[in-house]
């Protein structure tokens, strides 16, 4: 042993995040279709919520997220008792992590599902094991042959980043009914707001009757990323272990208040789902048109993935968007090396996504 700091084992083995590109060298304003963010931006009464918070600098917020907390429940039809709140639902994932599970341990998530679980679940020494997604899709099946007597968290993020696809609800229902009573069963419905399919639910009344279930939200992905307001509904006696370790004052009185102000404008959000579910076909259209293939989508982003063949890539297709201004992901971190999800933009960014595409793959 050297005499110096030593990060726990496992922590160095952990692959940083990899969050999408915000800048394109050289390019003012590129288009940014990278990261699943509202093309609408914020509610305006969110902004103008959020800038009067700053009056409010000096104080410490609301550790019981009271406000916030009601605003949930009157939205949502929820008990109060059963909430809990993150910086991003990224927290919460964090949170249950660090209450649930100890070295050895294991979570399930899928092949190809979001990548925030592995690293809370690595950071407490636990394992991460791979449910097989087979063109793109996770099954009840597929989950439950991963169970093991260490398996304390299954994270289902439903629709899947960055997939977008779905677990139909019965698939949902199936994998509760079998799945042990000790492992927690986290629905994570980040993209739920955006879903059109008809057997999808967020799983609020399942998780009501359940002891083993948690909900988990965010408001990121309609227009608040940057505020940071994530939230979970769990049973209370997950609730009580929860409150025990999270931080005292995890969410700004700036969150919050533009959370509330934006749960409150109705037509802002509609008009925001609307969008996704107006362009998310058409731009799948356009790109299966281009050859491309393209997996079903229920999330505000499409995967599309790219031929193998030099000159026509994924990786070099993301350099020739970024060098046009356009921002997309590349999601190789996610074992998926020839394939882009691309986030649905306005009309005019669909429009000029699919046009330099057209013209790389023409190239
Ligand atoms: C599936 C999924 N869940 C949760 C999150 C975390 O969102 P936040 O921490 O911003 O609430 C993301 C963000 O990309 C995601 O893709």
């Amino acid at each position: 042993m050297t005499d110096v700091p030593q990060p726990k084992p496992g922590i160095l083995d952990i692959a940083h995040y990899v969050p999408g590109k915000a800048k394109a060298p050289g390019i003012e304003n590129p288009i940014k279709m990278s990261a699943n963010e509202n093309p609408l931006g914020a509610s305006p009464r969110a902004t103008e919520a959020f800038a009067a918070a700053a009056q409010r600098l000096s104080i410490y917020p609301d550790g019981s997220a009271g406000a916030l907390r009601s605003a949930i429940v009157k939205s949502y039809d929820l008990e109060p008792e059963r909430l809990t709140f993150g910086c991003g639902s990224d927290e919460v994932f964090e949170d249950l992590c660090q209450v649930f599970l100890e070295a050895g341990d294991n979570i399930i998530q899928g092949q190809f599902g979001f990548a925030a679980y592995a690293i809370f679940a690595r950071s407490c020494e636990a394992d991460v094991r791979f449910a097989p997604m087979p063109d793109m899709h996770l099954t009840a099946e597929a989950v439950l042959s991963q169970v093991d007597e260490r398996t304390r968290i299954v994270f289902l993020d439903n629709p899947c980043n960055p997939t977008g696809t779905i677990m139909p609800f019965s698939e949902v229902r199936r994998l509760h009914e079998r799945l042990p009573g000790r492992v927690v069963l986290v629905l994570d419905g980040a993209y739920g707001e955006f879903v059109d399919a008809s057997d999808y639910d967020q799983g609020f009344d399942l998780a009501r009757g359940a002891d083993n279930i948690v909900v988990t939200k965010t408001f990121s992905k309609l227009g608040l990323a940057s505020a940071r307001v994530g939230w979970g509904y769990a049973p209370a006696a997950i609730i009580g272990a929860l409150e025990r370790i999270r931080q005292p004052f995890n969410l700004t009185i700036g969150g919050m208040e533009a959370a509330i102000a934006q749960l409150a404008d109705r037509d802002f959000i509609d008009r925001s789902v609307a969008l996704v579910t107006q362009w998310r076909p058409w731009l799948a259209q356009q790109l299966g048109g281009l050859g491309l293939e393209v997996f079903p989508s229920q999330a505000n982003f499409v995967l599309a993935r790219f031929p193998n063949k030099p000159g026509r890539t994924a990786a070099e297709a993301e350099a020739w968007l970024a060098a046009r201004g356009v921002l997309v992901r590349h999601v190789a971190n996610y074992c998926l090396p020839d394939c882009l999800r691309i986030s649905i933009g306005l009309e005019d960014h669909n429009r000029v996504v699919v046009e330099r595409l057209r013209e790389f793959l023409a190239a």
